[in-house]
């Protein structure tokens, strides 16, 4: 059989498959870009061995929040660079927010996105499209332009939409094209000129705090708008104790949300502002360990549906000036598989609900094809090294962005091989495979 790249046989792995809940030591074997057969020993001659003894083999992770700043910022982060980031980061398939220069808002935006991910070759790259034009909040985007070309939801991402009005239009809108109305919740008046969380480390550094209210207020109207016209929404980087509250509260009268949390909330509290380094600034910003808690127990709990690292790249120039002056962000789609692997180790969460939030949760969330390992699906496959321990080095990273809080960390567990339709898009130095094992 003559490979394309494409045909491998994983052997010796443990798969976790949380569409399937196996888990088990088996055999993968992918051909022509699929999977076409799981075992428990599987012998296929003439195809290459990928020896998978001792690591996780889990559906392709799946970061359904990043900032590729391409087109327009392309000094922060490209296609290329954020892609090249995400493949180490175990990540197969991405989307992208719509906060580029111009605004993704038209399907010429859209198309322009989606066919340089498709020269780049990495993982996929799924755009979301703009709720209104230029996120100015106004009038609403062409939708069904930027659907037709690739768009799989609709946000305004960083520029909430703080007309109720226009959003209640923007749902009635988006539900006729079946996407889901993607959330930053946040009240701008309430969060004006703040730069971390309101509380007692903003207190003592003297530096405008913005309030858990500016997100929680966003919340509940987003919720009782979603409520009002029956349209999926998706809450992102929900960050406080209140916000979870409202989401379990809707969850349980079945208005149709869903919603996530990034790393950088699960593993961090304001307490790491203190530092003054200005990594730490980020939108919504790093709140309580109570916070930081309620987080966690609703993210194994099933309240928060996924992770997404709100890889939020900026340059250096953005970052090495005073708090209060810098970016907000965190170039996080590197680090994010393993900040969440901590949550494993401590015992927080099982490796099963770690890879359904990272993998399959996202794509029933965005409807994407992938987040398993049944056959007949397309081979994205993530194998990762639980125990592998690396030291966070931002000179090291891929992005182009270097804004990580994480920086000389030493984290446990690791991306070693990422692979989008049986090509392989990363693959960690250490790592090796055999040529044509007859075994
Ligand atoms: O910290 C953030 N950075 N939060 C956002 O909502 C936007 C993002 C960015 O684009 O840099």
């Amino acid at each position: 059989m003559t490979n394309m790249g494409r045909d491998w046989l994983i052997k010796g792995g443990t798969i976790i498959d949380p569409s399937t809940g196996t888990l088990e030591v088996a055999d993968i074997l992918v051909e022509g870009g699929q999977i076409t057969g799981v075992a428990p020993s599987i012998t296929q001659r003439g195809i290459p061995v990928i020896e998978a003894r001792g690591l996780w083999v889990v559906p392709g992770l799946i970061d359904i929040h990043v900032h590729f700043r391409d087109p327009g910022y392309e000094y922060k982060e490209t296609i290329e660079t954020g892609l090249a980031a995400a493949g180490a980061g175990g990540f197969t398939q991405v989307c992208c927010m719509a906060n580029t220069l111009p605004v993704n808002d038209t399907g010429a935006i859209t198309f322009y996105m989606v066919e340089k991910a498709k020269k780049v070759g990495g993982p996929l790259l799924h755009p979301v499209g703009a709720i209104t034009k230029e996120q100015k909040g106004e009038s609403l985007a062409e939708m069904g332009d930027m659907v037709d070309m690739g768009a799989v939801a609709v946000s305004d991402d960083g520029n909430p939409v703080m007309n109720s009005e226009v959003m209640r239009r923007a749902m009635e809108y988006a539900s006729h094209f079946g996407i889901p109305v993607v959330d930053h919740c946040e009240d701008k008046n309430l969060s004006a000129g703040g730069s971390i969380h309101e509380g007692e480390v903003s207190t003592r550094l003297g530096i405008k705090g913005i309030p858990s209210a500016s997100e929680e207020v966003a919340v509940a109207r987003d919720l009782c708008l979603a409520r009002q016209t029956g349209t999926r929404i998706h809450l992102q980087h929900l960050s406080s104790k209140g916000s979870v509250e409202l989401v379990k509260w809707a969850k349980d009268l079945g208005i149709p949300v869903t919603c996530e949390v990034t790393p950088h909330h699960l593993a961090l509290t304001h307490q790491a502002v203190e530092s003054y380094d200005t990594s730490t600034k980020v939108n919504p910003p790093l709140r309580t360990q109570e916070d930081r808690q309620a987080l966690i127990e609703a993210l194994a709990q099933g309240i928060i549906d996924c992770v997404a690292s709100d890889h939020a790249p900026h340059s250096l120039k953005e970052k090495d000036v005073e708090y209060d002056l810098a970016a907000f962000g965190i170039s996080g789609v590197e680090t994010a598989l393993g900040v969440v692997l901590q949550l494993v180790h401590e015992g927080k969460l099982t490796p099963m609900r770690a890879i359904e939030t990272l993998s399959t949760a996202p794509a029933r969330i965005m409807g994407l094809e992938g987040g398993s390992l049944k056959v007949g699906q397309p081979a994205h496959i993530t194998l990762i090294d639980p125990e592998k321990t690396w030291r966070v080095k931002p000179e090291k990273m891929l992005s182009k962005g270097k804004n990580t809080p994480f920086a000389g960390w030493e984290l446990k567990g690791k991306a070693v091989i990422t692979m989008v339709e049986g090509k392989v898009v990363w693959k960690d130095e250490t790592i090796g495979e055999s040529g044509n094992d007859q075994r």
